[in-house]
């Protein structure tokens, strides 16, 4: 069971080697790791922010485990250099489109949030946010329009095709738990949206026991806010899944909180091939201080054993570890508590 683990850049060395002390402590049988250049890191050692030989260690593992990339010395980088460029390249060239973002408030940690704890108590809610598609990856650029200005344009676009494999991601979460689901999308502007809503109403048909209903991406964020219970899991385009996971991840009380899984159609011996990272980004402003909560790291860990790997014993005795630490004042600074990376990484480990 090959892994891949990608550093990158300011606190993601941090908090992956916490996540990756948790896996050791595990000791399961037949995990093999090995790390790889990313990000910032990897263009300051190799010119390049996704070298080849890290894209072949990830095409070749069995599942990636990923910190963050982002360097504030790459920003002026031409496009193409920068370190962000790594973790989008990796998702468009392994095929991951469908990224799963679980935010919820563990049941006694309602005072970790900043909502009223009686508004916190419902928030349980699983975003499937498509990961390949969308503004992000269409054409770009620059250029003086007629009236002699400097302008940005950004391309913004979804085939059919990219909302036919998405969907039935979310769908069947809905269907297996019985969670209704809500497409959250901008139909009443964008066109990419209409298609978007059209195609999801199309593909719905056949989960006929779903519950779903379309709410537009800024109503969307106000209800996470008021009316979180009113969720349970969300389909939406890679835009608004990017902004409405760190909304969530805020509401459950820190971004450091929130684990991912990227996936896609591949299948391996073991499970399903996938990328798993914090939804957080470097953190410049906290890195190399030894204050980066590394939960979220360890939870997307945990999802990686789960859904690569079907060790689903093992993720939930993760997952419990970080929720009795949580509950026993193991806390970061974001969660304005006072334990440091590793002190975080030894509590969640004495507590498997
Ligand atoms: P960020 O998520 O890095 O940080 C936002 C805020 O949250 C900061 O104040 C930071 O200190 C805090 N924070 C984040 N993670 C934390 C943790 N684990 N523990 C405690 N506090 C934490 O977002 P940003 O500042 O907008 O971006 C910084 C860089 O990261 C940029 O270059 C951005 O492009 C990149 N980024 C990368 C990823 C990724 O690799 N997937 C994700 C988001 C942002
Ligand atoms: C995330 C990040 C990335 C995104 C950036 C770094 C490209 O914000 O994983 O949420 O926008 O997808
Ligand atoms: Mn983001």
């Amino acid at each position: 069971m090959k892994i891949a683990v990608l550093p990158g850049d300011g606190i993601g060395p941090e908090v992956t080697a916490e996540a990756v002390a948790v896996l050791e402590c595990l000791a399961l049988p037949g995990l093999a790791l090995s790390e790889g250049d990313v990000g910032g890191a990897a263009y300051h050692r190799h010119g390049h922010p996704l070298p080849d030989e890290t894209l072949t260690m990830a095409r070749e593992a069995d599942a990636i485990l990923f910190g963050a990339v982002g360097d504030p010395t790459c920003d002026a980088l031409e496009r193409h250099l920068r370190p962000e460029q790594a973790i989008l390249g990796l998702r468009k060239h392994l095929g991951l489109f469908a990224n799963l973002r679980p935010a919820r408030v563990f049941a006694g940690l309602e005072h970790l949030s900043p909502l009223r704890p009686d508004i916190a108590a419902g928030l349980d809610m699983l975003i499937v946010r498509e990961l390949t598609g969308d503004v992000y990856f269409g054409a770009k650029g620059q250029r003086t329009n007629d009236a002699g200005e400097r302008e940005g344009w950004d391309a913004m676009s979804y085939a059919t095709s990219d909302v036919r494999r998405s969907a039935p991601v979310a769908l069947s979460a809905a269907a297996s738990s019985g969670l209704p689901l809500t497409s959250v999308d901008k139909a009443n502007v964008l066109e990419t949206s209409q298609l978007w809503r059209d195609v999801v109403i199309e593909v719905a048909a056949g989960y006929p026991d779903v519950a779903l209903d379309h709410m537009y991406v800024d109503n969307a964020a106000m209800q996470v806010v008021s009316h979180p219970e009113r969720f349970g899991v969300v389909l939406t385009g890679n835009l608004f899944g990017d902004i409405l996971s760190d909304l969530a991840s805020a509401c459950v009380g820190s971004i450091g909180l929130l684990p991912s899984a990227s996936l896609g159609e591949r299948q391996t011996a073991f499970g399903t091939f996938g990328l798993y990272e914090p939804i957080h980004g470097s953190a410049p402003d906290i890195a190399g201080e030894g204050k980066a909560n590394p939960m979220a790291t360890i939870l997307s860990a945990a999802m990686m054993l789960r859904h690569s790997f079907g060790m689903e014993a093992a993720a939930a005795r993760i997952e419990g570890a970080v929720g009795r630490a949580l509950a026993d004042g193991i806390l970061g600074g974001d969660l304005g508590g006072t334990h440091g990376t590793a002190a975080i990484g030894a509590a969640v480990r004495a507590r498997l």
